[in-house]
């Protein structure tokens, strides 16, 4: 079995980051062959694994960190084994790694161990670090720096089942890739924001798209990113929010990216025909609010149904409106029989921090 990587990712885009994955690995030369039954098992919601032709060697995979411009990604580790143990004590867990072996270990100058862990379990991730790190420290006689690491040992526990690898990604992860001014407390993940812009067809074509409800401006960000990375000149691109402290900073994290031109202003989402010329628009891509905070006393009825009344006008016939849905679903789907200017062309869940949102692909009649 070659050389196995698993990445993590928000679960329902896991298609999206296989693919972006695959094309980085090839572009650095490691293949990937196709993934084994054994390696395919590793495979849980929000994980991607690929499977690297056998010719490759951790160190080179390590010093070459071909995942590390991965847009659709948080973190990425070399797996090296699965743990057995029983599914819930430390000290289970901690006899299951102590049968593994970390060849990597054995010529490392420092390492640091760090868990992440999802489900109930009768510890917690520090007892883990701990312990793990110092059974590592005595065995293979290398010293822990926290900060300066050179090895970075992975354990990931995900209900009854945990692996261990070697991370690549750094602490903050992949996702963090903005030099956030204004970051309010609900923003989009950026891989998510990815992945709706590969979905509505923007990243292989990029033309003029909006945001109506920017809020920080994680899509507009990610667009002119995705543009830019593909050599592609950057398209129109503006946004709007109905909140001038959204609005200032979304204007202030554009900046702070070095991403020039972008209008952003204060508009409300249903209001888009006053500001923006009819048939400009190739994509709306947007995440309204939703979820029982950030929807609390609005109307959502009346908030699709403007949406979409605005959206009809402002795009180009043929044109993509790509948008997040939460719990009230049934809502939205009244409000789409409504408007037959729309086809619908996918809908797909996405999870995003323990809660449900579905991507809704609508594309303007022409
Ligand atoms: C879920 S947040 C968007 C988060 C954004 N994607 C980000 O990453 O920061 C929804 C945004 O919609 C804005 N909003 C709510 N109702 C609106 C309306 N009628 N028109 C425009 N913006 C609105 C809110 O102010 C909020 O910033």
């Amino acid at each position: 079995m070659g050389i196995i990587i698993r990445a993590t990712t928000a679960p329902g885009i896991e298609d999206v980051a296989y693919e972006e994955g695959s094309l980085l690995l090839r572009r650095a030369g490691f293949g990937p062959a196709a993934v084994s039954e054994a390696a395919a098992a590793l495979g849980l919601p929000g994980v991607v694994v690929w499977e690297l032709e056998p010719k490759a060697a951790v160190e080179e995979v390590r010093a070459t960190d071909p995942l590390r411009r991965a847009r659709s990604l948080f973190h990425v580790a070399v797996h090296v084994a699965e743990i057995e143990w029983d599914g819930t004590s430390l000290m289970s867990l901690l006899e299951g790694v102590a049968r593994i072996e970390l060849a990597e270990m054995r010529d490392t100058e420092s390492f640091r161990v760090s868990c992440s862990r999802v489900g109930t379990h009768d510890f917690q991730s520090p007892d883990v670090e701990r312990e793990w790190g110092s059974i590592l420290q005595e065995r293979y006689a290398t010293a822990v720096d926290l900060e300066g690491y050179a090895l970075h040992v992975k354990a990931d526990i995900v209900g009854a089942r945990a692996f261990c690898g070697y991370q690549l990604t750094g602490r903050k992860g992949l996702d963090r890739r903005y030099p956030w001014v204004y970051h309010p407390r609900v923003t989009l993940r950026t891989p998510i924001a990815y992945a709706m812009l590969v979905i509505a067809g923007y990243a292989d074509r990029p033309q003029a798209l909006h945001d109506p409800f920017c809020g920080s401006g994680t899509i507009l960000l990610e667009a002119a990113g995705v543009a830019s990375e593909r050599g592609l000149r950057l398209p129109p691109l503006s946004g709007g929010d109905r909140d001038l402290r959204a609005v200032e900073g979304a204007r202030l994290n554009l900046k702070a990216a070095g991403v020039p031109g972008v209008d952003v202003r204060q508009i409300d989402a249903r209001e888009l025909a006053a500001t923006l010329p009819p048939r400009s628009l190739s994509f709306i891509v947007t995440n309204p609010p939703f979820g029982i905070r950030l929807a609390k006393g609005l109307n959502l009825f009346s908030l699709y149904d403007g949406l979409l009344d605005s959206a009809g006008r402002v795009l180009k016939p043929r044109g993509v409106l790509a948008l997040l849905v939460g719990r009230r679903r049934g809502v939205f789907n009244k409000v789409l029989r409504g408007h037959p200017q729309f086809a619908l062309e996918h809908v797909r869940i996405i999870e995003m921090g323990g809660v449900y949102a579905a991507l809704y692909l609508l594309r303007r009649s022409s």
